[in-house]
Parts: C-alpha cells; sequence; structure tokens
C-alpha cells in the first residue's frame, strides 16, 4: 500500500523471538528479561497478521529475532507462510549457529533467502563481539552449507570501531564465494547508543585499497537500502547498509512486527499498533486490516537518529527484528 508520503510499502520484518543465543555487543549484551512465551504471537496469529499485510500490499517478509532459529517450529511457520496466496519472498535473517542443522527443513519450506550476521572472522574478536558465545568457524561453515544447497546467501557485518580490520577478510568472501557481504553501520538503537559507531566510507576506501576497480553498481539485489559495489575479482557484491549517514527514509518501503505483535512503522520511534491486543480481544479480519492500514498509512516521514531526544524507541534490537 501507498503511505502518506507517497513510499510504496511491501516488506513487513516479522520478529519470532526476541531470544537468542549470542549477546552481541550491540543488541543484547547482557541476559536481557525475555518475554513470556504467552505474551509472544503464536503461529497462528502471526500468519492472520500476514494474510491482513498481504491484503495490504506487503507481499515480501523477512523472518528475523533474536535468533529466529532459537524458536521451535520456526522452519514450519516458513513454509506455511510461503504457501498463503500472494506470499512472493520469504527470507530470514540469522546469525547462522542453528542453521545447518535448519538447511533441510528451511529448503523444503522453500526460503528464497537468508542473511547470516557475521561480525569476525577472527575468533577471538568473534567471541568479544559476540558475547563469549559461538565460533566464527561455526557460521562460515553454515554459509557455506546455504550456499552448496543453492540458497541466495547475503552475508551482514555491523561496522564497529573493533572489527572494522575485519573487513578485507569479510569482503573476501565474496571472492571465494557468490555471497553479497554488507556493512551495516551501526545505528542508535537499544544498545546501539552505548558504542562508537565507524565510518561506513573510511571502511570503502580500504576496501578500494585491496580491490582498486570496486564501482558502484545500481543493480537491485533485495528490498532493501543497500547500495553494491561490484569488483571484477569478486563474485558477490560488497554492500553497505548506512542509515545513519546516507538516510534513505524517502524510498523506505517496511514495516517490522515485534515477537509481541507491536506493528512498528519506523525503527526510531516507540509508536505502534499493539495488534496482540486486537488479535486476542477477538477481532475480526476487517477490524484487523484497517488498524494495520491506518497505522502504515500513518508512517513517519523519516527517523530522528542525528537527534537523540527525539528517539522514542527504548527497546533493544533483540526484541524488534533489526
Ligand atoms: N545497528 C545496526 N545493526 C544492528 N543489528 C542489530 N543491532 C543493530 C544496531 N544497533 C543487526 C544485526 C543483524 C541485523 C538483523 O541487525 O547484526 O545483522
Ligand atoms: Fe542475537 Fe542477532 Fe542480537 Fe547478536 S545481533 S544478540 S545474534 S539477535
Amino acid at each position: 500500500m501507498i503511505d502518506r508520503y507517497g513510499r510504496e510499502i511491501d516488506y513487513m520484518r516479522i520478529s519470532v523471538t526476541d531470544r537468542c543465543n549470542l549477546r552481541c555487543r550491540y543488541c543484547m549484551p547482557e541476559d536481557l528479561i525475555s518475554v513470556d512465551h504467552g505474551d509472544i504471537l503464536r503461529y497462528e496469529e502471526l500468519l492472520r497478521v500476514c494474510a491482513a499485510a498481504v491484503e495490504l500490499g506487503i507481499r515480501k517478509f523477512k523472518i528475523t529475532g533474536g535468533e529466529p532459529l532459537v524458536r521451535l517450529g520456526c522452519a514450519d511457520f516458513i513454509a506455511r507462510l510461503k504457501k498463503l496466496p500472494g506470499v512472493e519472498q520469504v527470507t530470514l535473517t540469522t546469525n547462522g549457529l542453528l542453521l545447518e542443522e535448519n538447511l533441510d527443513a528451511l529448503c523444503a519450506a522453500n526460503l528464497d533467502g537468508v542473511n547470516i550476521s557475521l561480525d569476525a572472522l577472527d575468533e577471538d574478536l568473534f567471541r568479544q563481539i559476540c558475547g563469549g558465545r559461538g565460533s566464527a568457524a561455526q557460521v562460515l561453515s553454515a554459509v557455506r552449507k546455504s550456499v552448496e544447497r543453492g540458497l541466495k546467501t547475503k552475508l551482514n557485518t555491523v561496522i564497529l570501531e573493533e572489527n572494522a580490520g575485519q573487513a578485507e577478510s569479510l569482503a573476501a568472501l565474496a571472492g571465494e564465494l557468490p555471497v553479497d557481504v554488507r556493512f551495516i553501520e551501526l545505528m542508535p538503537i537499544g544498545f546501539g547508543v552505548t558504542l562508537n559507531r565507524a565510518s561506513p566510507d573510511a571502511l570503502l576506501e580500504r576496501l578500494k585499497l585491496r580491490w582498486p576497480d570496486l564501482e558502484p553498481t545500481d543493480e537491485r539485489r533485495g528490498n532493501g537500502p543497500a547500495h553494491y559495489y561490484k569488483s571484477a575479482a569478486l563474485q558477490g557484491r560488497i554492500g553497505f547498509i548506512d542509515a545513519v549517514s546516507h538516510k534513505f527514509c524517502q524510498s523506505c518501503n517496511r514495516v517490522r512486527l515485534t515477537g509481541t505483535g507491536l506493528l512498528k512503522p519506523c525503527l526510531c520511534y516507540d509508536e505502534a499498533a499493539d495488534l496482540r491486543a486486537l488479535l486476542r480481544s477477538g477481532c475480526d479480519d476487517e477490524e484487523l486490516r484497517r488498524a494495520m492500514e491506518e497505522r502504515i498509512y500513518n508512517k513517519p516521514r523519516a527517523h530522528s537518529f542525528d537527534s537523540p531526544r527525539d528517539i522514542t524507541e527504548k527497546k533493544a534490537m533483540s526484541q524488534i527484528g533489526g
């Protein structure tokens, strides 16, 4: 559907859980109190929301968390979502730790692609950033398996001061494998406010020393705001998602659903429609659709990440889904 600023909203990110098996510094650095299972939308409830979203013109869905694969039945849910009439694409964002054991089910579900978060290849640094759990080797193995299975695979790295030195080795994975490697600017949401942002432009300059023929390409490679660079030496592309330094709100196409059923039109603000309350009060499909339509139509014009006191969203990223 078209919002009041004329943007076409056709993409919804759905957080299926706020729980995670890692503790990334910018997201969930400590054990947060998890939402009770009963307060998280059941898969049946999610499918009702998705059906209403499809009627409003949302055709693409991203399943996120926390870590979505820690929730039992996630692959089954994806299979059901893929079968919902009007759904064109379902992709998954994961930290990769549980990916290998879920690949059969995810491929059988016809998942359209997977974004794997990987912030460092160096194991000490990986543990430092991800809270002492997991390993880069395990994530990398899942990346390779995912590519072998023919899944469209992208890597996501949040750029921090401490992992800027990993940029070349992470980008080199796009030479070895047909994967896009994307560098994400740290956003001042949740624990993101506690860390220093590193510059994506400086990082690009470093990468150009290693791949001098890196040049911008305007190919579209997904639903998102990433802009991409290519090099003859790389199979995949190098992407940048720099929401803070290069604001892309004008072309924003997305809304978010938190695990507890809040429909959030913008990452920056806490305004949301409480779909769980509506669903559990016994609303009919028409009421659900109208509540969603109203909230999506009134999506804010832009974030205000450059003006901290205007950021009203206080939830951690693990509760929102990135
Ligand atoms: N800024 C930018 N990206 C973040 N992510 C989590 N928190 C932040 C933040 N504050 C990323 C994760 C994952 C994606 C879902 O969101 O690393 O790749
Ligand atoms: Fe977990 Fe992803 Fe948050 Fe890391 S960024 S703690 S992997 S949800």
